[in-house]
């Protein structure tokens, strides 16, 4: 079986997730850490991403895995773990940007639908329900206001050690959610057949619950 979530930045998506793949047993698959692990590649290789040729040899050079240890992801770019060096907000802002590049979705795309043939799996990311796996069991369009999305970011990054500004995030999330929803490949939105899940208002175990009891009935 395959479950799909799908969200904006900071609605809450990796920790619910987890927590609900835990539960039902399924593999938890974060397909932004591909992203992420790969904007963490062209970072340190300071790779001019606008030019087409190099971001090409840029992506030539990379190879993405992930393998799980006690039910936890690993990303492994080029067989090293970057699983905690793709956590910045510097690497999450230029996930999103490379993101955008036909080249590089198309890199994640047979990994991903890959996993899911040979798993049950539940994956979060921003194109799931839409493009990876159109034929997944259940969707999910997760969601929360901007303020509240904000708010959660900011908590988590001083939870890591961070010093970050509130303002800062909010902007953040605001440019991401724009360049997730109005780039021209696999943007951003709700599946026809997703259900909608504001969580603003929710906590985190209201909001398993919800996914628990609509995996049950589609299982
Ligand atoms: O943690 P957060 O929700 O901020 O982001 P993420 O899930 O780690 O993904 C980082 C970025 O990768 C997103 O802003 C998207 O632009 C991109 N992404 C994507 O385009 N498609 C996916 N399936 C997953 C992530």
């Amino acid at each position: 079986m395959n479950i799909a979530i799908d969200g904006p930045a900071g609605a809450g998506k990796s920790t619910i997730a987890r927590l609900a793949a835990q539960r039902l047993g399924f593999l938890y698959v974060d397909t932004g850490a591909m992203y992420r692990a790969i904007a963490l590649y062209l970072l340190d290789a300071k790779t001019d991403i606008e030019n087409e040729e190099k971001l090409k040899t840029a992506l030539s050079h990379i190879k993405i895995n992930i393998a799980y240890e006690k039910d936890v992801q690993h990303v492994f770019l080029n067989l090293q773990d970057v699983s905690a060096e793709i956590r910045s907000e510097k690497v999450g802002n230029m996930a999103s940007r490379v993101a955008t590049f036909p080249q590089v979705r198309e890199k994640l795309l047979d990994l991903q639908r890959d996993i899911a043939a040979k798993n049950d799996v539940l994956m979060d990311g921003r194109d799931i329900g839409t493009n990876i796996l159109p034929n997944a069991e259940l969707k999910i369009y997760l969601t929360a206001s901007v303020e509240v999305r904000a708010k959660r970011r900011y908590d988590e990054l001083i939870l890591m050690g961070g010093r970050p500004k509130l303002d800062v995030i909010k902007e953040d999330i605001e440019k991401r959610d724009y360049q997730d929803m109005n780039r021209e490949i696999a943007p951003l939105r709700q599946a026809e057949d997703a259900v909608l899940i504001d969580s603003s208002d929710m906590t985190i175990e209201e909001v398993v619950a919800k996914i628990l009891e609509l995996a049950k009935e589609r299982m």
